[in-house]
């Protein structure tokens, strides 16, 4: 047992023999559904999922399509193509007390994800962090800091693409909406929610001739830190570059 590495001891030991009650099992209230706006936020509209004119791709396609594209062109993605891909990697269909039903699935319908955008080159939406708020389906500007991109890719250990990218897509996890329910075995769903958004991400960009390269290799603590968030509580797990198909 001394001999455990910390992988093999984080996967003993959020066995379920070794779990204690949740706070959701001792009754403690469950927190918000998403991480609320401050207050009197003015909140960007995104097109309407069921007004989108995205051209049909057969599902077995799009299967077949889908790479990891490192390389984008400089045209610009339409706010509609964006409000597909944040509809179709974390849209909320419906909205109850206790959760939210989403295009992903959610161990429990937890849905601990909240999704940071570093926009580049989308049609009307300036340079800078958003935050998607799914159950508007709207976004909140968090900074317009024009070398916000070059210190994203600074901290993606200074992976090239991610300066040219139209958008990247930065999934963040609020675990007390994992752990309420579950505790730390919270901890093993919580990157398995993030692959599911991802690959809805790279199946969904097919229809709209976007190229999606993922990315986990990043230097926690400076995107951590990039992004205004505790590190412990709120943190960044995954990434997604995007942006049209093409050679610059
Ligand atoms: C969990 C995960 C992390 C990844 N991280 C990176 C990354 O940091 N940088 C990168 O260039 N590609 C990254 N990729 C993309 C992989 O390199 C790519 O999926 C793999 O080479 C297979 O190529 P394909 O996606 O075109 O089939 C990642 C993929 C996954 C699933």
């Amino acid at each position: 047992m001394t001999d455990l590495k910390i992988g093999q001891e984080f996967m003993k030991f959020t066995q379920y023999e070794f779990l204690e009650g949740s706070d959701q099992f001792l009754g403690l209230p469950q927190p918000p559904l998403e991480v609320p706006c401050p207050e009197g936020s003015i909140l960007i509209k995104l097109p309407e999922p069921g007004e989108l004119a995205i051209p049909t791709l057969e599902l077995g396609e799009a299967i077949a399509r889908r790479s990891s594209r490192r390389s984008y062109s400089d045209e610009e993605v339409s706010q509609g193509e964006l409000s597909w891909l944040l509809w179709c990697t974390q849209g909320v269909r419906e909205i109850f007390a206790e959760a939210t039903i989403r295009n992903v699935p959610s161990a429990g319908a937890r849905h601990p994800l909240e999704t940071y955008l570093s926009i580049h080159n989308v049609s009307g939406i300036e340079k800078g962090l958003y935050r998607y708020i799914a159950t508007r389906h709207s976004l909140l500007e968090i900074t317009k800091d024009p070398a916000f991109d070059f210190k994203l890719a600074k901290a993606c250990l200074g992976q090239k693409f991610v300066l040219s990218s139209a958008v990247t897509f930065i999934w963040t996890v609020d675990m007390y909406r994992s752990t309420w329910r579950y505790g730390q075995r919270g901890y093993r769903y919580i990157f398995l929610d993030a692959g599911h958004a991802c690959q809805n991400l790279y199946l969904s960009a097919e229809s709209v001739n976007c190229g999606v390269c993922a990315i986990a290799a990043f230097h926690d603590r400076s995107l951590t830190e990039l992004l205004q968030l505790d590190g412990f509580e709120r943190f960044p797990i995954y990434l997604a570059c995007v942006g049209k198909r093409g050679e610059k």
